[in-house]
């Protein structure tokens, strides 16, 4: 990871965070991306945003364009972008009396503002900027810090699910990290709805990286709850069409996903929908455990259309 120069940190814990396999993916990035010829970076399934922000510190890209199908989230980078400064004052008011607490009112607080933030959830309104986005900013990213596992899932109603998680002492925030994300964020379009709007944005001169929900490796072992939508496996075959769109357009892609031969030699899923571009195999560690597929290292999917890469 030496010569990743990474200033910015993801300030929400998001399932399938990149932050592990960066110095990975980066051997694999195009070489254009180095050389200047690459003018526009879209990231449609942008969770934590490990990749985007390890990018577009580390490469000057003119044009930035993020995508999620989660409004919270969204909602999220958008308060960022927009009123950082007021965000990190609710987060230091909710930071410095959580922590003064003792153990059974921590769960009361959290109980409470996990409701008051799924009721507020049906009021917002998600495309005009008020302050309650910053309030409704701050509870989410207090909520991602102290439930159990710190992650995001909902239920099918959209709401936010995750019980209280008991840390002895969460880090809520980190002013400095929210500010630089601000000011990586300041021309970036930031949009919520399906990657499929991405299409839009590309051209011969884009750079995507496609991180989508990953194809389950067993019936049980997967975290696929970040949206109330389903991601099957029709939603893997639309998103590999749409690989093939961007290529024609002469956009350049990279995509991760699960390895199905973790578990069964013989499943060839990606190898068929993505015949004709490269597919490597890289090493991840990951926390899954199910039959056969134990909690460590596991391999994963980088699928791409070039061949002409950093490494
Ligand atoms: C594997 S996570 C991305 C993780 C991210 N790269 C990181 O480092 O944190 C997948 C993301 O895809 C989003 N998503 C699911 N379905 C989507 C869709 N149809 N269009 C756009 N985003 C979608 C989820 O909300 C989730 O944030």
């Amino acid at each position: 990871m030496d010569s990743l120069q990474i200033q910015v940190n993801p300030f929400v814990k998001w399932a399938g965070g990149k932050r592990q396999i960066l110095s990975q993916i980066e051997r694999y990035l195009p070489v254009n991306l180095l050389d200047g010829t690459i003018s526009t970076y879209i990231e449609p399934f942008i969770g934590g945003g490990a990749v985007f922000f390890y990018l577009v510190s580390n490469f000057s890209i003119s044009n930035k364009i993020i995508i999620d199908i989660n409004p919270d989230l969204i909602l999220l980078y958008k308060t960022i972008q927009k009123n950082a400064m007021s965000l990190v004052l609710e987060l230091r008011k909710v930071e410095q009396f959580y922590l003064k607490l003792s153990d059974d009112e921590r769960r009361v607080f959290f109980y409470k503002i996990r409701s008051q933030f799924n009721e507020e959830r049906r009021k917002i309104n998600y495309s005009v900027y008020d302050y309650s986005w910053v309030i409704q900013s701050s509870q989410f990213i207090f909520l991602n810090r102290t439930c159990f596992n710190g992650l995001y899932r909902v239920n099918s109603a959209g709401e936010f699910n995750v019980p209280f998680g008991s840390y002895k002492n969460p880090k809520i925030f980190d002013q400095e990290n929210i500010e630089r994300a601000s000011e990586l964020l300041e021309d970036t379009i930031i949009i919520c709805g399906d990657f499929s709007i991405c299409l839009d944005y590309t051209d011969n001169k884009t750079f995507l990286y496609f991180d989508p929900p990953y194809r389950p490796i067993s019936g049980t072992s997967s975290f696929t709850s970040y949206t109330k939508e389903v991601f099957d496996d029709d939603e893997q075959i639309r998103l590999a069409n749409l690989c093939r769109e961007v290529s024609e357009k002469g956009a350049k892609f990279l995509l991760s996903n699960s390895d199905p031969k973790n578990i069964n030699e013989k499943d060839n899923f990606f190898e068929n929908l993505y015949s004709g571009f490269q597919i490597k195999r890289i090493n991840a560690r990951r926390n899954i455990s199910s039959n056969g597929y134990q909690r460590g290292f596991v391999d994963e999917l980088l699928i791409m259309n070039y061949s002409d890469y950093n490494q």
